[in-house]
């Protein structure tokens, strides 16, 4: 009780601060995500995200290299793939020689030490933009998740060290899983996005890839952003199904279930801090109203602070600059 209890002693000064804080930031919290193109020295950038950029492969290499000097120690890799390759069943998905799986190789080869995780879903493959295979306006579930297996199991065969699913549909953690026990794949990982909200904060990546839905949205698939106890739910399911990883996205607007799903959950957690939460930040900088560096470390912080073990962000980069 005041005064005896004076809790202003404690943040006296940075040195006192610093010996009593909770959270701590480090290169090992973090997935940095990366956008392949096909071409030579290409590097774009995306329009809606400033600062970050679409890699060929020989960029992609000077680029894992960076981040693991950098201390980052793992990717998430997304692809662009060329309207002519897309169609409804995301066949170009499960090409031995397509640009994810040669991705995938090329980083290896770069970097043997770096994790690989790639995305699993159809919707930058399909000439729909959806994540599923869509039959009269619908998108269909099971046929979907063995196609979702198959495209993890090529990802598995090109050196892939773990899967991540974002696609949403059910069943789709036991479909990869099964398969990739079948085929011998017992140290590829399952990072999944368990807890997927229909999010607005998405639009800047659909950009990124070229990737947004040809007709309708994604709420048949992805969560309700008004629910909480159905992100416990379908995140226990993915656990039970055979996920290593399990994962709440977007970040900041839900970190209520980030702090819950960590108090009642034993796998590692890690959030994504979307497109749409960097493109937030990056514009209000860019006019002056916020402080990029220290809005981008308070929020970071946030979202380790509610429970987070890994974070997938854009920032990663420049936070890891900030930090070390
Ligand atoms: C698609 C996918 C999306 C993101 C990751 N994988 C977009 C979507 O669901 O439409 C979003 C990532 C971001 O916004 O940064 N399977």
């Amino acid at each position: 009780m005041f005064p005896n209890r004076r809790n202003r002693r404690l943040r006296v000064n940075e040195a006192l601060r610093s010996l009593v804080r909770e959270t701590w930031l480090t290169p090992n919290d973090f997935i940095v995500p990366l956008f392949v193109v096909d071409g030579e020295n290409v590097k774009e950038e995306i329009a809606s995200m400033p600062g970050y950029y679409r890699l060929s492969l020989d960029l992609l290499k000077q680029e894992v290299k960076e981040l693991w000097g950098m201390g980052l120690k793992s990717v998430l890799v997304f692809v662009k793939v060329p309207d002519n390759l897309k169609d409804n069943l995301g066949t170009e998905a499960l090409n031995a020689n397509g640009l994810m799986q040669t991705a995938i190789k090329t980083i290896k080869d770069t970097v043997p030490g770096m994790i690989v995780m790639t995305d699993v879903a159809l919707d930058p493959y399909s000439s729909y933009g959806h994540d599923g295979i869509v039959k009269d306006g619908k998108i269909i579930n099971d046929e979907t998740n063995k196609v979702l297996a198959e495209m993890s199991l090529s990802h598995a065969m090109a050196g892939a060290d773990f899967v991540a699913p974002s696609d949403m549909m059910d069943g789709r953690i036991l479909a990869i899983r099964s398969l990739l026990e079948k085929e011998g794949f017992y140290d590829t990982g399952i990072m999944s996005y368990s807890a997927k909200y229909a999010s607005a904060f998405y639009g800047p990546f659909r950009d990124a890839l070229d990737s947004a839905p040809g007709f309708g949205d994604k709420k048949t698939y992805q969560m309700d952003p008004s629910n909480r106890l159905e992100a416990i739910k379908e995140t226990i399911m993915d656990i039970e199904e055979g996920a290593d990883i399990v994962m709440v996205k977007p970040g900041l607007c839900y970190l209520d279930i980030v702090r819950e799903l960590k108090n009642s959950i034993n796998v590692p957690l890690a959030v994504y801090q979307v497109s749409g939460e960097y493109a937030m930040l990056k514009a209000a900088a860019e006019k002056g109203w916020l402080d990029h560096d220290a809005v981008m470390l308070e929020q970071v912080t946030a979202l380790k602070r509610a429970g987070s073990d890994l974070i997938a962000s854009y920032f990663a980069k420049d936070v890891v600059k900030l930090i070390s």
